[in-house]
């Protein structure tokens, strides 16, 4: 088998022989000599292919292949000045695995039409950071939480369990009997704290919003942890040190990537605890100090939040909503009934909400009475009869627990400065959007 060298390293072997493969970013042909960029998963190099130094087949197959054609060579490196990065490969034999139809994305076309060839824009560079960094945070949110003792568990996607409003949820025909795509696997998590005590979920989550905003994606990635024994409090504590963790270590092990996104390692190490808090309350008046007119009762849409955080330089938490426009499993607040036992995470700079958490009602007796008051205050029917299961949990054993729920896709667009949300995601599934 012979060995394949990246092509970011290809550097170190200045002066002897290499085998590379991937894909013909770039060609061009003239005097005897074809120039090929030739593109793998860790960056571009320039091979130039004599006539005279290879095969005539192959001379041939290099010179009719298209753009995007997968490629293998072999080669030596060589300093070249007129290169793009300062040396090259010249190659001694190459093979064309795949020759390219004419590909359909050229220099610049529309944002519809990188979305209709998402499956091949995925090649370009842009995307191929974004999908990196994506993995990257996937992977320091797993080794934050691993590395404190949680479980991951892997909740049900599909459920009879209406979840947050009831009102966004996707409905499937479940061999006749009606169930949802889940908005939230919290519920899931809850019941596994009873057993493991500090849990995460990590799954999609959908929701059926008719939002067409930069933020709102119908299928999306959530984080869902949920402890047991944890207040409003140990909760806010666990989400500043989760999302420091994370934004130190991109910043320090990717900030060649972060540079290309305009996102400095200083902004990201800044990322650390403790973030500002500031309740519901004042945040309404923050808002009218600033020429908004807010009112007690009024939940906080994109033009607030942009309002809110516009001169913050690391996220914020608003705490303790009025009790009225919050779920059912949220408490009521002893110190101020008025509101629940809940804070929000802001990101800073107008990104908008990344974290929404509480603690949960534990004592049957008082989430019923909840229950009957939501149901009064939003004159809607909460179906009871699919939350049984949910509702045993403070029949047996009940203990004080407390989670959130955290939108990758939010939390990326805010750490690499995205202008929309549909580009934190590979497949993007938005109200007008299922295809590819
Ligand atoms: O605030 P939400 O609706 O809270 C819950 O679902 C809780 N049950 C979570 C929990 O406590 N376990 O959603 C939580 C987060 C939001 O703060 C946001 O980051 C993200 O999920 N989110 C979305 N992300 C992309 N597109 C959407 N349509 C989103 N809706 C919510
Ligand atoms: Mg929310």
């Amino acid at each position: 088998m012979p060995k394949f060298t990246a092509i970011a390293d290809a550097e170190k072997h200045i002066g002897s022989s290499v085998q590379v493969r991937g894909w013909i970013h770039r060609k061009r042909e003239g005097g005897g000599i074809i120039f090929i960029i030739i593109r793998d998963r860790s960056g571009t190099i320039q091979v130039s292919v004599k006539k005279t130094a290879i095969k005539n087949s192959e001379w041939d197959a290099a010179s009719s292949a298209a753009i995007e054609s997968s490629i293998s060579i072999s080669g030596k490196v060589k300093k070249e000045e007129r290169a793009p990065t300062g040396y090259e490969i010249e190659a001694d034999s190459l093979n064309v695995t795949s020759n390219s139809e004419p590909f359909p994305i050229t220099e610049y076309q529309s944002a519809e039409l990188l979305l209709d060839k998402r499956h091949l824009w995925l090649r370009s560079q842009r995307m191929r950071d974004i999908m990196m960094i994506r993995a990257h945070v996937f992977r320091y949110l797993r080794k934050f939480l691993d590395s404190k003792g949680f479980y991951e568990i892997t909740p049900p996607l599909l459920t009879q369990a209406g979840g947050e409003t009831g009102a966004d949820l996707f409905e499937v025909d479940y061999f006749g009997q009606k169930a949802y795509l889940t908005e939230s696997s919290q519920f899931y998590s809850e019941a596994m704290t009873f057993s493991l005590e500090k849990v995460y979920s990590f799954a999609p989550s959908y929701r059926a919003e008719k939002s067409r905003t930069i933020k709102h994606l119908a299928e999306y990635w959530h984080l869902e942890p949920e402890m047991a024994y944890y207040n409003n409090s140990m909760n806010m504590k666990l989400q500043e040190k989760l999302l420091g963790y994370t934004a130190n270590m991109l910043a320090k092990e990717h900030e060649d990537i972060l540079k290309t996104f305009g996102v400095s390692r200083d902004a990201l190490l800044n990322i650390k605890p403790p973030f500002k808090k500031i309740t519901y309350e004042k945040a309404i008046e923050i808002l009218n100090d600033k020429g908004a007119k807010k009112k007690w009762g009024d939940d906080l849409g994109v033009e607030d939040e942009k309002l809110l955080t516009e001169d913050e330089e690391k996220p914020i938490f608003v705490c303790f909503w009025p009790r009225e426009i919050k779920p059912f499993y949220m408490p009521v607040n002893p110190k101020d009934p008025r509101t629940v036992m809940c804070a929000d995470l802001q990101a800073p700079k107008g990104q908008g909400e990344i974290i929404g958490g509480s603690e949960r009602i534990w004592n049957i007796e008082e989430l019923k009475e909840r229950i009957a008051e939501i149901e009064d205050a939003k004159q809607i029917k909460i179906a009871i009869e699919n939350y049984q299961w949910w509702l045993d949990l403070r029949r047996y054993g009940s203990v004080p627990h407390a989670g959130f729920g955290l939108g990758v896709e939010r939390v990326i667009k805010w750490m690499l400065n995205l202008d929309h949300i549909r580009d934190a995601i590979p497949f993007p599934r938005t109200i007008n959007r299922i295809y590819p």
